[in-house]
């Protein structure tokens, strides 16, 4: 019979489970997002994102095992994200796998978040009927990583490039507190940039020393602050803070009543570069993948700024020269289906883990 893993994922400010049935069904995906408490405070902090996991992570587990139509006598494997992370958050979903595993006997599975992402892509695809050739790149852009790896094969990762400072959610974050659309950045960014002129205002990025292929958005996100302190714009940022704090989530058209065109412009020519950043590297990547004859066959991107419709778009229609494949946006985003699909190979190859492994906040991949 198909085994069933459960899935646990609590890195960030996301407490997730899931049950996958063999290698690609999901009998159940929960995830309890922790939106509504780190909103107003612009970013996720960390203290009140453990006291969150604690709170969520025996109902959230609970329902996902509801939701299967299972108990946890049902269960084949305890798979759980142990790093990287926020300590304090890793501690709550790593502890209660090994609390399942100990108390009914299963084997517990420790998996790289990172890995899960790349893994969200990989499921998707295979139950799509369109498996992932391989070798493949993999942009892995959230709001804690900005990576790109070269997939030999499930399991197999070389590591080409990463972030020197801010990662690509963490700019579209910090861009849009400084600018008043509350947190997270990413999703107002995407909504509001199609209706700005993204060729409007042209950003320089870093031409890097040293590996050109990591990437580099601190210098993008200074650049918009000394746009923003250049001008007047302190009568629409309040006006802005205003309506996030008495509508957590705004419609498009409420945004557009406090957002001027100039503004707009901004947006869209910010979202504009960060997605060039994001496709000059994978297509530098394959063709020097190319040149030394390795040659990858095709392109992953995963993490919280896959959702991004303008990067979809940008994929599809650059000739990349490779298929690109993208998680669906619900598992672009953290979530446990990820993590029991990163654990389903370790559970075939007897990959366990032990009961005091610990949680590693700064955990590397390959
Ligand atoms: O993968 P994720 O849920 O958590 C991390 O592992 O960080 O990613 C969250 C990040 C946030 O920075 C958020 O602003 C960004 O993903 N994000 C987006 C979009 N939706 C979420 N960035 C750009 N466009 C989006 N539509
Ligand atoms: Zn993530």
């Amino acid at each position: 019979m198909a085994k069933r893993i459960l899935g646990i994922e609590s890195s960030c400010d996301e407490t997730a489970a899931a049950i996958l049935e063999g290698e690609t069904r999901v009998l159940s995906s929960i995830v309890a997002s922790q939106l509504s408490v780190h909103g107003k405070y612009g970013g996720v902090v960390p203290e009140l994102a453990s006291r969150e996991h604690l709170r969520s992570i025996v109902p959230v587990v609970r329902e996902a095992i509801a939701a299967a139509g299972l108990t946890f006598g049902d269960l084949d494997a305890v798979a759980a994200t142990s790093g990287p992370g926020l300590a304090g958050s890793l501690l709550v979903g790593l502890t209660y796998a090994k609390a399942i595993a100990f108390a009914t006997g299963i084997p517990l599975i420790a998996v790289n978040h990172i890995e899960g992402h790349i893994h969200a892509v990989i499921l998707e695809a295979a139950a799509s009927g369109r498996p992932v050739e391989f070798p493949a790149l993999a942009l892995i852009a959230s709001g804690g990583h900005t990576h790109l790896f070269e997939v030999r094969q499930p399991g197999a990762y070389r590591l080409l490039g990463r972030t020197r400072d801010d990662a690509a959610g963490e700019a579209f974050d910090k861009v849009a507190k400084l600018l008043g659309f509350g947190y997270p950045g990413g999703p107002v960014i995407d909504m509001l940039a199609p209706h700005g002129n993204p060729r409007a205002i042209r950003f320089t990025l870093a031409n890097m020393k040293g590996n050109k292929l990591d990437f580099s958005f601190s210098g993008l996100k200074t650049a918009v602050l000394r746009w923003v302190e250049a001008r007047n714009m302190t009568p629409e940022i309040e006006a802005r803070k205003v309506l996030v704090r008495t509508n957590p989530i705004p419609t498009v058209d409420q945004w557009l009543a406090v957002t001027p065109q100039g503004t707009l412009d901004l947006l869209a020519s910010f979202q504009c570069t960060v997605i060039e950043e994001l496709l000059n590297h994978a297509v530098r990547a394959a063709e020097t993948a190319s040149e030394s004859g390795d040659g990858v066959r095709s392109l992953i991107v995963s993490g919280g700024v896959a959702c991004n419709s303008g990067l979809r778009a940008a994929a599809t229609e650059r000739a990349i020269g490779l298929p690109v494949y993208f998680p669906t946006r619900a598992l672009s985003t953290d979530n446990a289906v990820m993590i029991a699909a990163a654990a389903y190979p370790l559970y075939r190859a007897g990959r366990f883990s032990a009961l005091d492994i610990p949680a590693e906040p700064n955990l590397t991949l390959a």
